[in-house]
């Protein structure tokens, strides 16, 4: 089998990469590990930037997105008893936010690539990179059990946090950054009605918690945990407990209602440089992970494979190198904005552990400094909208 990129990873990274380069002209094949099923059920990601959802109207992935995401032009810090109100569009000049699942952006990107003829190969296990110096390959193994090599110009990871491509680059030449969190999100799934027209982040001394929503009768909720709690270890009811506690007081209460989805996330900044060795470059979380707390995860993965494609776009237009040669120092740069506001976000919000009474102080002062002044309001704003694109 042959094919000019070779692409292993069906999340938001690979499937916008192979769809934005066929509209470039290149072809690509998609090597993933799970079922289309899956993949299409797992509940992750819910914000989209401005930036996302304007590639995914340009590129015509974006009809359901428009008629089903809910378009949000602010969202809301709650700490000390009292809400705060970030007006994004405003802030930013008309920009604003979507929040439209995970899983809906990658139905949409595989009915895409499918009607064009795209090729994804689900359930290909055993995925090994070669090759990446001079004459690339991707081994596999179908799930009829036959064994099959892809060779192509170029391949890119984009398998996620624990897939194989980051490790195929040579020891010597890398290296990691990483910090890792004491704490993880409980997230629920519940049948209620949207307790707020907004987004809220709030912080309390008990910890974190994030309101948002997912559709008028389906409402996404998260709270800070220990990272090695047992979702079924929590009732019902103790899970409206605490985020009552959290979120609720001055006559506000969360509307409840049947949880039908539990699970906690731990919690990471990671990022992993360089970004490309010889013909092998990785996207999305095989090359970084953020907290979720800025809500960038999803995002970042669009912006690294729009600069990835357009790098590759001028090389297969006129042989020009350059975009593929600045890939790392292009994509990097968004990267640590990205996981700098993420930190920041994740340190004002969230009960740290062992912290002093002074430092609980100077959290809410941070807080409170940044929501009352304007250019506080606007660098939040313009960090959670998303910077421009390429
Ligand atoms: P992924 O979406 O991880 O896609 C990688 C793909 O590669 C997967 O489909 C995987 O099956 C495939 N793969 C892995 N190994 C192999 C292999 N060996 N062979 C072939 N294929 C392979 N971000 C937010 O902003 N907010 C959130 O609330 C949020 N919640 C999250 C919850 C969880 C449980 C996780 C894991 C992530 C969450 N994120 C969140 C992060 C966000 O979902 C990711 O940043 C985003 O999915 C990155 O997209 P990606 O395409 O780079 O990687
Ligand atoms: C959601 C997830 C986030 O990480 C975030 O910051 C905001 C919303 C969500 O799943 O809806």
């Amino acid at each position: 089998m042959r094919t000019q990129v070779g692409i292993v990873g069906a999340g938001p990274a690979g499937l916008m990469l192979s769809h934005l380069l066929h509209l470039a002209g290149i072809s690509s094949v998609i090597l993933e590990s799970r079922s289309r099923a899956v993949i299409e059920a797992t509940i992750r990601a819910g914000v989209l930037e401005q930036n996302t959802v304007d590639l995914m109207v340009e590129t015509g992935v974006g009809a359901r997105l428009k008629r089903e995401g809910f378009n949000h032009h602010g969202f809301e810090f709650r700490f000390g008893g009292e809400g705060r109100r970030i007006d994004l569009h405003e802030l930013t000049g008309g920009r604003s936010v979507t929040v439209y699942p995970q899983h809906e952006v990658l139905k949409d990107l595989i009915a895409a690539r499918l009607a064009d003829g795209g090729e994804i190969v689900f359930e290909a296990s055993d995925v090994r990179i070669t090759g990446i110096n001079s004459d690339p390959a991707i081994h596999f193994v179908r799930p009829d059990g036959a064994t099959e090599t892809l060779h192509c110009d170029v391949v890119v990871g984009c398998d996620g946090s624990y897939g194989p491509s980051r490790d195929a680059m040579p020891e010597g030449g890398r290296q990691d950054y990483v910090r890792v969190y004491p704490f993880g999100w409980f997230g629920i799934l519940a049948e209620a009605p949207p307790s707020s027209e907004e987004l809220i982040y709030a912080r309390h001394d008990r910890g974190f918690a994030l309101i948002s929503t997912r559709s008028p009768s389906v409402q996404r909720m998260y709270f800070q945990c220990d990272p090695a709690e047992k979702p079924e270890d929590w009732s019902e009811d103790q899970i409206w407990a605490e985020l009552q506690t959290r979120v609720g007081g001055n006559g506000f209460r969360l509307k409840e209602g049947p949880i039908f989805q539990k699970n906690v996330v731990p919690m990471r900044s990671y990022v992993r440089e360089p970004m490309q060795f010889g013909r092998l470059f990785i996207a999305g979380d095989a090359a970084h992970t953020v907290p979720p707390t800025g809500a960038k995860g999803l995002n970042l993965a669009v912006a690294d494979v729009f600069v990835l494609s357009r790098a590759l776009e001028r090389y297969y237009r006129d042989g020009n190198t350059e975009g593929l040669e600045a890939y790392t120092a292009t994509a990097l740069r968004r990267v640590w904005r990205a996981q700098h506001f993420s930190w920041w976000m994740t340190s004002m919000l969230h009960r740290l552990e062992g912290a002093s009474e002074f430092d609980q102080r100077r959290q809410l002062a941070e807080l409170d400094m940044v929501t009352s002044s304007e250019a506080g309001r606007r660098t939040i704003a313009e960090n959670y909208a998303g910077l421009p694109l390429g």
